[in-house]
């Protein structure tokens, strides 16, 4: 198991202050806040808001002061992990350690505090808003939690659900536009409000993404669940389509070892200090939770 970035903590203890006052003022009707707050206060790695703290930092931005951008992105994952639990989706009773929001709530409120953080991203990104870099900023987010993001990498993950003609096209679809979407768009909307070129945070972030998602796939057949703070075997159990599935453990071990080694490789293009980034990497191949 590596350790995380030095760094990372300092980010993360940042983001958790800003979190912590945002649900402190939440204004929606108690039980519904309530929701959506057990949920955003669970815990989790946070890494989203991470990665754009980070890449702000790499760009020589006051990244502690870009805060709506930081809870907009942490909203709408914690939205997507909440609809992703739900029956008709995964069906997953636990989550970042504690019962799923559906299970605690029930599933008609688990749905509406989805929505509600949804909709909570596009008041902060409008907020934020404030200048074309951050309106391009808010633009990239948007699109990549939505019809050509986040969620059709999740239509298609249900759509793979069982269907055995599945294969790597598929899987890559799913891995790009479920996970690495959202994973990319941070290091892009940093490098927007920089003022720098996206497309070498859009190919550095894509491959992290992948490999994030190649990790998860590969610790719900040999993580601890008390580690992910969540019920593994679940992907077999519902005929996900995933790396281990299609290539067997070993296989989908080597090819995250592989894809771990380019995205190395594609910090080569990214301006500024990328130390923080490259022991990331080394970070989300050996993660155990
Ligand atoms: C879980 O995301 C869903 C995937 C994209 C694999 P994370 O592993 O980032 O979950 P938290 O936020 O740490 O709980
Ligand atoms: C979900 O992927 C990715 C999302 C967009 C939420 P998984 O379904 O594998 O995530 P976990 O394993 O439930 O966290
Ligand atoms: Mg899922
Ligand atoms: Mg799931
Ligand atoms: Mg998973």
């Amino acid at each position: 198991m590596s350790a995380l970035p030095a760094k990372y903590d300092t980010y993360l203890a940042a983001f958790e202050r800003i979190l912590a006052n945002y649900c402190a003022g939440m204004g929606s009707p108690l039980g519904l806040a309530e929701g959506m707050r057990y949920s955003l206060l669970a815990g989790g790695k946070r890494i989203r808001p991470v990665l754009f703290f980070a890449a702000l930092d790499a760009f020589g931005c006051r990244w502690g002061e870009e805060r709506e951008l930081a809870l907009a992105l942490e909203c709408i994952h914690t939205y997507s992990l909440i609809h992703d639990d739900l029956p008709a989706m995964d069906n997953d009773d636990l989550r970042r350690g504690k019962p799923s929001n559906h299970k605690k709530f029930g599933e008609g409120n688990a749905i509406l505090a989805g929505d509600a953080l949804l909709s909570e991203a596009f008041t902060l990104a409008m907020t934020a808003a404030k200048d074309e870099p951050h309106r391009r900023a808010g633009e990239i987010l948007s699109r990549a939690a939505g019809a050509e993001g986040m969620v059709a990498g999740q239509f298609m993950d249900l759509a793979c659900e069982n269907d055995r003609a599945a294969g790597e096209g598929e899987l890559a679809f799913i891995y790009e536009n479920k996970t690495a979407q959202l994973i990319r768009a941070p290091l892009m909307m940093a490098s927007a409000i920089a003022g720098k070129d996206e497309a070498p945070m859009k190919e550095f972030g894509t491959a992290l993404g992948v490999l994030f998602q190649m990790t998860d796939d590969i610790l719900d057949v040999k993580g601890e669940s008390v580690k992910m703070g969540k019920t593994l075997g679940k992907d077999e159990e519902e005929n996900k389509l995933t790396c281990v599935r299609i290539y067997g453990l070993a296989e989908a071990e080597r090819r995250a070892d592989e894809l771990a080694r380019r995205c190395r490789e594609s910090l080569t293009y990214v301006e500024g200090e990328t130390k923080f980034f490259a022991e990331l990497v080394t970070y989300v191949r050996e993660r155990d939770r």
